[in-house]
Parts: C-alpha cells; structure tokens; sequence
C-alpha cells in the first residue's frame, strides 16, 4: 500500500483511540508531531516512511493511555499488518517507538536516524509555546495550582530539577522541560528548540514578575 493511503487509515485510527486522552496526548498532539518530524526529515538523512510512520504511532500504546500497559506491540502488530507491511518493516517501527520514550531516550540514546528525528519531534512539543499549554493542561487536569511560591528554587541553576514530588506545575518547567534542549539529537532541532526554550524563559520570567517574585 502507498504511504499516503496508509496514512489515511492511520489518522482514522489514531483519531479514535486518543479521542479520550487527557495525559497530553490527544489527537493534535500527534499531528504536530508528525509536523515537526516532517521539518526535521528536511534536513537528515532517514527512511522518510518509517519516520512518519513511527510519529503517528508514537503514543499509540503508551502505558499512561493504557491504564500503566504498555500496548504497542500488540496494537501495532495488527494495524500494520493489515496494511500489508511486512514482518521485519513492522518491528522496525515498534523498536523505533520504544527508543522515542522519554524514559528509554534520556539515558539511552536513540540507535536509528528515524529514532532520533521522532525523539526529537515529540520533544520540541513539550516545549515553547505549545509546551507550556501542555504542562499547564496536565496540571489542571491532575488538579496541581500553576504555581506555589513556597517550591520556589532558592538557588537556581539553568536545567536542574531544585525540588522533588512537588506539585505546582511551574516546578515541572525545571524538572523537564528546561532540560529539553540540550537532549536534541538533531542540529536542526537543537536550533528550534533554542528558540522555543529562549520563549519558556521569558514566559517564567514574566510570569515570577506578575506575581511579585521576580526578587
Ligand atoms: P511524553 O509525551 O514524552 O510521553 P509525558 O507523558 O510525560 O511525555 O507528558 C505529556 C505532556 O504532559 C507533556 O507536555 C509534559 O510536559 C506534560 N507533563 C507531564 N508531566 C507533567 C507534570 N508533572 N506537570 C506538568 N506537565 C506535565
Ligand atoms: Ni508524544
């Protein structure tokens, strides 16, 4: 089957199952996702159809969608085949998707180029703009306040995590997003993600001064 016609039936089934998502990745998640993997295939070298393929199936059996399972095997598996691709295209996808986790990805580097560019592709969508709606979303949805002056860093150094289990969501700008930018795997994600990180910081920094706790 053609990509494209694959991908047709691929937005159906993804619209479907993230329809109920509210963990950070709903259906529009996935597109900017596949947006941005798009942008980076502009500039690397990689199996353009695996690499798409792998951004719209990224968090299809993500545990946090699954109740703590992780499903990707066993949805991918079929979906895929039934699209007729075959057995070692198919697993190449799946080892692809498991490298692309943040937990695998931030101590083991992704091994493929389709890997790292997807790695990259939904990194750069928890940060900027975007990012920082997300972060706030999940907060609201966990039931965390935006911001609780007591979990303020006393000393702040760029990138490290200053408190742990705390619960206000600006806390999570320090523990991961902040960090984002020096995990690109790609020159041209490490470009976009200094301009995404460069607009977190000026977001905290207007944020700390409208709530009088910019010192
Ligand atoms: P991934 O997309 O890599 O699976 P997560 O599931 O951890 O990432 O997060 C999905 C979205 O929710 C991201 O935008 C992330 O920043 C946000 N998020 C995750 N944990 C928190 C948290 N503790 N506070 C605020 N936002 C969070
Ligand atoms: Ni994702």
């Amino acid at each position: 089957m053609e990509l494209d016609d694959s991908i047709q039936t691929i937005r159906e089934y993804i619209k479907n199952k993230h329809s109920k998502d509210n963990s950070g990745h709903d259906y529009w998640h996935i597109e900017r996702v596949v947006t941005n993997t798009q942008k980076i295939l502009n500039y690397e070298k990689a199996d353009r159809t695996k690499a798409l393929l792998s951004a719209w199936l990224h968090d299809i059996g993500d545990y946090k969608l699954h109740n703590g399972t992780d499903r990707t095997k066993e949805l991918i598996y079929p979906l895929l085949s039934s699209l007729e691709y075959p057995k070692s295209f198919i697993e190449d996808i799946i080892k692809i998707i498991k490298e692309v986790s943040y937990m695998g990805g931030y101590n083991t580097p992704p091994t493929s180029p389709e890997a790292k560019i997807v790695q990259d592709a939904d990194r750069l969508d928890a940060i900027g703009a975007v990012g920082i709606a997300r972060a706030f979303a999940y907060g609201g949805n966990k039931g965390r306040v935006l911001f609780d002056p007591n979990e303020m860093p006393t000393e702040y150094t760029e990138g490290t995590s200053y408190q742990k289990n705390t619960s206000c969501t600006i806390n999570h700008f320090y523990e991961k997003l902040l960090k984002l930018k020096d995990l690109m795997n790609t020159d041209i994600a490490k470009k976009m993600a200094q301009e995404r990180h460069s607009f977190m910081q000026k977001f905290l920094e207007e944020f700390y001064k409208e709530t009088g706790y910019d010192n």
